[in-house]
């Protein structure tokens, strides 16, 4: 069955058709990063004006290039939480009246979910159970995918999730929005051991996280040089690029690993927008690889935002008879396990 999915719960409008949750179609999107660059982050109102005015071109493209029409779609799937409220409503109600005037089915779909299906469509074998380690621009979270519609989140952070604090990293480093990839840019030149950096455990909770700890370890770190009159040489950017991608990629993958040994997972699953990360792919990969695990991690384009994702797991939602009402609202949070 073909599904015509719609993503808009940040910055990016885009819409993909996806058959039977695996096989991509098509997957258009029309990314806004360029228009909020020089805001340091996302401007919600901006973010849902831009949504509008893009959404039926997008998924026009989507069906075009997809070659079908819309009488061969057999559900239509969106985004519904968690995300920018204003932003959701966008694409959840342009689905909503594409199913109001074409009488097909509607589909709500909890973006982190489909964050975790964009590795079905990068692995067509992939199936749950498997341990899932979450990391976006608004979420960390080791979850149990128990099946491809039931989670339990077991570690979560305790305060920024990891893209935020690669974000905010990024901004004291003078590097622009989104900071991401730019961080993980400057410390392949960078030495990763000429600063340290603090990765505070959550006492009693092995595999929860702390980011704002670190961020602020940062913030500090460029203030005092700035302090002393120096101003940040390319080279000392580069260093504490390394340093902070080195501690939070070492929390991140410690805790995911021991959760897997302590539950008995073997298959080891990533997604997510900071799973993109070339440090945190190579470190999980080896540590995969030493205790004998396997590791599946999406393409970086199936990492960060994107409809096919949404696709993919409005599939799986609606073989397992999850519809929508038209009355069904979004919601800016809510989660992964308990929505
Ligand atoms: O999943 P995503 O596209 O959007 C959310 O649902 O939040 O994740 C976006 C986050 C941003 O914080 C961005 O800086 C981060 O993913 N990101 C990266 C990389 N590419 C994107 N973080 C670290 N290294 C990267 N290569
Ligand atoms: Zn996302």
């Amino acid at each position: 069955m073909k599904i015509l999915a719609i993503e808009t719960s940040c910055d990016e409008t885009a819409a993909a058709v996806v058959e039977d949750g695996r096989r991509v179609l098509s997957d258009v999107i029309h990314s806004q990063a360029e228009d909020h660059k020089v805001y340091g982050g996302v401007v919600p109102e901006i973010a849902s004006r831009l949504h509008a005015e893009h959404i039926s071109s997008v998924a026009r493209k989507a069906l075009e290039q997809a070659g079908t029409g819309l009488e061969e779609i057999g559900a239509v799937a969106a985004t519904a939480a968690p995300g920018l409220i204003g932003a959701l409503l966008v694409g959840l109600n342009f689905a909503k009246g594409l199913c109001l005037s074409t009488g097909k089915p509607l589909v709500a779909v909890h973006h982190i979910r489909g964050h975790v299906a964009a590795n079905y469509i990068a692995f067509p074998k992939l199936a749950p159970p498997f341990l899932c380690l979450i990391v976006s621009g608004g979420h960390s979270h080791i979850v149990e995918v128990l099946d491809y519609t039931s989670f339990r989140v077991i570690g979560r952070t305790r305060d920024d999730a990891a893209g935020e604090a690669f974000d905010k990293a990024a901004r004291v480093l003078g590097l622009p929005y989104p900071g991401g990839v730019h961080i993980d840019a400057a410390a392949k030149h960078g030495d990763a051991s000429a600063f340290f950096l603090p990765a505070p455990r959550v006492e009693g909770s092995p595999y929860d996280f702390s980011f704002s700890g670190l961020k602020t370890a940062v913030i500090n770190l460029v203030h005092n040089l700035k302090q002393q009159g120096k101003t940040l040489t390319e080279a000392e950017r580069n260093n504490v690029a390394a340093a902070f991608q080195r501690t939070a990629c070492d929390m991140l993958a410690k805790r995911f690993i021991l959760a897997a040994g302590n539950l008995g997972y073997k298959k080891l699953v990533l997604a997510g927008g900071v799973s993109a990360n070339s440090l945190l792919r190579a470190r999980l990969k080896a540590d995969a690889g030493e205790n004998g695990l396997k590791l599946f991690v999406p393409p970086p384009g199936l990492c960060t935002d994107n409809a096919a994702m949404i696709g993919a797991q409005g599939y799986y939602e609606y073989a397992a008879g999850n519809l929508a009402e038209l009355s069904v609202n979004a919601r800016a949070t809510c989660q992964i396990d308990n929505c």
